[in-house]
């Protein structure tokens, strides 16, 4: 990375509020040189259209399993590279991702996005999607029952991803995927794993835009899942 490489990654973790670096063998960002910069936008934005992740979609859009099917706007099934080696998982859609139908697409997901850029990646090298495919009335937490009828979705889109490594954003995602009951505070600084993935849990983007310390704690987390994919060919 030249000079101005460095000046521009610094500007972009200063925007999202990182102004701490912890230096690591492997160094502290990548540019768009990485492996995962390789994967072409092109195949992620245009999906053949049968693919299976499409198929998913259109059953999520039709689903009636829960009764949130009766209060959404839009169900959001989740978008982003078919074949990506990282994916984001949060917990449900909320209000703006409800009227759009687009997962992470207000204030927390402006600030995931500009995550992604400073790890040099863009929302097209990624996939990212939700626990909960329809909004919470009020963005309340998600019941367990609407957890239980809903998750085989996600389970099979990352069946068909079959990601290197999943991050999962905040307590619901984390306690799904890690299969626990214990906080976000305790299960971040773990790994677990799901097939050949590696799931890294860590805070969700909403709670760091009301705790901003804690961007800090993600940034390391993600940079530990760069790390992995950096090791990782393919
Ligand atoms: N919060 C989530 O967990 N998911 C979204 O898609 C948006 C906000």
């Amino acid at each position: 990375m030249d000079k101005e490489q460095l000046r521009l990654q610094l500007e972009r973790l200063q925007e999202i509020g990182i102004d701490e670096l912890f230096y690591t063998p492997d160094g502290w960002s990548s540019s768009s040189t990485t492996e995962e910069s390789h994967r072409s936008e092109q195949s992620a934005v245009k999906p053949s259209e049968d693919s299976p992740l499409d198929e998913i979609a259109r059953l999520v859009r039709a689903c009636q399993n829960c009764p949130l099917s009766a209060t959404r706007t839009n169900a959001v099934p989740g978008e982003g590279n078919h074949s990506a080696r990282l994916v984001f998982i949060g917990e449900a859609p909320g209000g703006d991702e409800d009227r759009l139908g687009r997962p992470f697409v207000g204030r927390a997901g402006q600030l995931l996005d500009r995550m992604i850029t400073a790890l040099g990646l863009s929302r097209g090298q990624v996939y990212i999607g939700n626990v909960l495919k329809c909004r919470p009335p009020e963005n309340r937490d998600p019941l367990p029952e609407e957890m239980k009828a809903c998750a085989p979705y996600l389970d099979r889109q990352l069946d068909i991803i079959k990601p290197l490594v999943i991050v999962a954003l905040g307590r619901f995602s984390a306690q799904y995927l890690m299969g626990s009951t214990v906080t976000i505070g305790r299960l971040r600084g773990q790994k677990g794993s799901r097939g050949n993935a590696v799931i890294i849990p860590t805070y969700h983007p909403a709670a760091c835009l009301r705790f901003p310390e804690y961007k800090k704690y993600v940034w390391e987390d993600l940079q530990k899942a760069q790390q992995i994919l950096n090791e990782t060919k393919g």
